[in-house]
């Protein structure tokens, strides 16, 4: 399968406003919910479409409506950053919710909580979350996704490192990857280099 590095200019222009540290929290999501809605636009591109019958105000007509469910599913907590966005261009699409931290000496994940709609199985699944880092986190989540029954994963993330990708291409080879950006490494302690900084600390103000 693929990953895909979006290339537009207005994706650039907000994610470098986020990257910025002086950035407030505010800002930070506000340009979180536009890029979201840009990566939601881009990675639904090509969700199966069935034709629907309607009458226009001059006649009928054959349109399209959306033929597959989709769910959304953040990785708490900084995923949840991603939700807003996406929703408001998948009204339709239902909430899945894991939650996951890493161990910030060893990098390792941890789950804390799982909570899914029904239907996994025949649902366009995609998994959010800000950060691809060591990739540990999506890839856990992914698993955990896959033994529910989903077969059609996507993972959404808007900064990527080589590390992170390089896992998931592994571990997850059938799911496509999509990012704003992908950034040159990690570094000691895990941290995307150049990258946000910690992208649930920036997004909720903690400290
Ligand atoms: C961050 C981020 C990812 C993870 C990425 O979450 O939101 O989930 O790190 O790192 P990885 O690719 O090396 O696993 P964090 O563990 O800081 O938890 P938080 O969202 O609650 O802040
Ligand atoms: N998690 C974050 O929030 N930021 C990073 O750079 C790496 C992991």
């Amino acid at each position: 399968m693929a990953t895909t590095v979006l290339d537009h200019a207005l994706i650039k222009h907000k994610l470098t406003i986020m990257r910025d540290k002086n950035t407030s929290t505010y800002i930070f999501k506000q340009n979180l919910d536009e890029i979201a809605k840009l990566m939601a636009y881009e990675v639904t591109r090509n969700v199966p479409i069935r034709d629907k019958v309607i009458e226009t105000p001059v006649c009928q007509m054959v349109g399209k409506e959306i033929d597959q469910q989709i769910v959304l599913v953040p990785i708490l907590r900084a995923g949840i950053g991603l939700v807003d966005g996406f929703r408001d261009i998948i009204p339709t699409a239902k909430i899945g919710h894991i939650g996951m931290y890493r161990d910030e000496e060893t990098l390792i994940p941890h789950e804390y909580y799982a909570r899914f709609p029904s239907g996994l199985e025949d649902s366009l699944v995609i998994v959010v979350d800000p950060m691809l880092a060591t990739g540990g986190s999506a890839s856990m989540a992914i698993q955990n996704i896959k033994e529910r029954g989903a077969k059609n994963i996507l993972l959404v993330c808007l900064v990527g490192a080589p590390e992170g990708v390089a896992l998931i291409e592994k571990e997850h080879p059938d799911v496509n990857i999509t990012l704003a950006a992908l950034d040159e490494k990690l570094n000691e302690h895990g941290y995307i280099v150049p990258g946000l900084g910690d992208a649930g600390d920036r997004l909720f103000g903690t400290d």
